[in-house]
């Protein structure tokens, strides 16, 4: 398969968001370190979203404030709404430069928007809009992400139409690239291709990421129907960590060390050092069993 694919590392916040017990900060900056010494240059580290909702990211402005921002690496966050723009100008204001792409995260199915950001879609969208519109201002490169692109918790089976729908909302705000989320991971290859022949409709397909949780054990089935679609950017968590907490059924993430040992066979180089991302893996499992 021709071309180079892009690696965008969530474990730090779709991973640690979902384990019982907050993790120090000083484990999720070795952690990003590990990331960083394994060869990723895109890493989500946290977010800036309610800490009454998620108490385990609330600390994502230590973690910023601890990183090394002389590799010029992305350490992108999340952030839904303008009181979290605010803490994130507050919280990076005095780093030596801006850390990184700031995401907005919408869902194509109704039951998941309200489950994970308490409003409709259409009302989601209205609060990423000016997230959208200050980040430019600021120069701050924006990431969208739309969930429950194949299935959703709540709603059962997403039609694509849904999903093309999400993506042409986001991409109206600004030309973002846009990650799609198969939160539950209930989705299937045949499935995933659909989607993908849907939102391409709206979107050029170098503009999509695939985001696929690993529940039905088909992640690295779903990334291959997406690199038949043309998509060249993949999400994915070191040591297989996470989930959402606002999904229920949603309890892993595709691995990164699966990810690439797949696209490598598949004559993908990533230019990633699997020795060091393994040790890595290593450390996010003695985080997960100590948290
Ligand atoms: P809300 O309750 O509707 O918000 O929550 P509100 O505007 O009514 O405010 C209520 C309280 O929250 C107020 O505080 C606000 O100040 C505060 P109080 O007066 O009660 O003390 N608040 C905030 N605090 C900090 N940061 C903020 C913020 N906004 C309001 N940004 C809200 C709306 C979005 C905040 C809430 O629903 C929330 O935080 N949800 C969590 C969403 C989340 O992080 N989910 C997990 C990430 S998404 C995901 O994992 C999917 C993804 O991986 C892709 C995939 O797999 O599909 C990306
Ligand atoms: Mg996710």
């Amino acid at each position: 398969m021709d071309g180079t694919v892009r690696i965008y590392e969530v474990g730090p916040r779709d991973g640690l968001q979902n384990e019982r017990g907050v993790i120090p900060v000083a484990d999720k900056v070795r952690l990003v370190s590990a990331l960083m010494r394994a060869g990723l240059s895109d890493i989500e580290v946290g977010s800036f979203v309610s800490p009454k909702w998620v108490p385990q990211m609330a600390d994502t402005p230590e973690v910023l404030s601890r990183l090394d921002y002389s590799g010029g690496h992305n350490f992108a966050t999340l952030v839904p709404n303008m009181k979290g723009w605010d803490g994130f100008l507050a919280a990076t204001a005095g780093l030596p430069r801006i850390p990184g792409e700031v995401a907005v995260f919408i869902s194509a199915s109704e039951g998941f928007s309200k489950a994970n950001l308490n409003c409709s879609i259409a009302e989601s969208i209205e609060r990423a809009a000016p997230v959208v519109a200050a980040a430019i201002d600021r120069g701050v490169v924006v990431r969208g992400y739309v969930s429950c692109v194949t299935d959703c918790p709540f709603d059962g089976q997403v039609p694509p139409e849904a999903v093309a729908q999400a993506v042409a909302a986001l991409r109206a705000l600004a030309p973002m690239q846009v990650s799609l989320g198969d939160t539950i991971g209930h989705g299937t290859p045949d499935r995933v291709a659909r989607m993908i022949d849907a939102v391409s409709d709206v979107a050029p397909v170098d503009a999509l990421a695939g985001h696929f949780h690993d529940t039905g054990g088909r992640a690295l089935a779903n990334v291959e129907a997406a690199l038949q679609a043309g998509v060249r950017c993949f999400d994915s968590a070191v040591g297989g960590l996470g989930g959402c907490p606002y999904a229920p059924g949603a309890p892993g993430n595709l691995g990164t060390e699966a990810l690439v040992a797949r696209l490598e066979d598949l004559g993908i180089s990533t230019g990633l050092d699997q020795a060091a991302l393994a040790e890595a893996g290593r450390l996010a499992k003695t985080m997960r069993a100590q948290a």
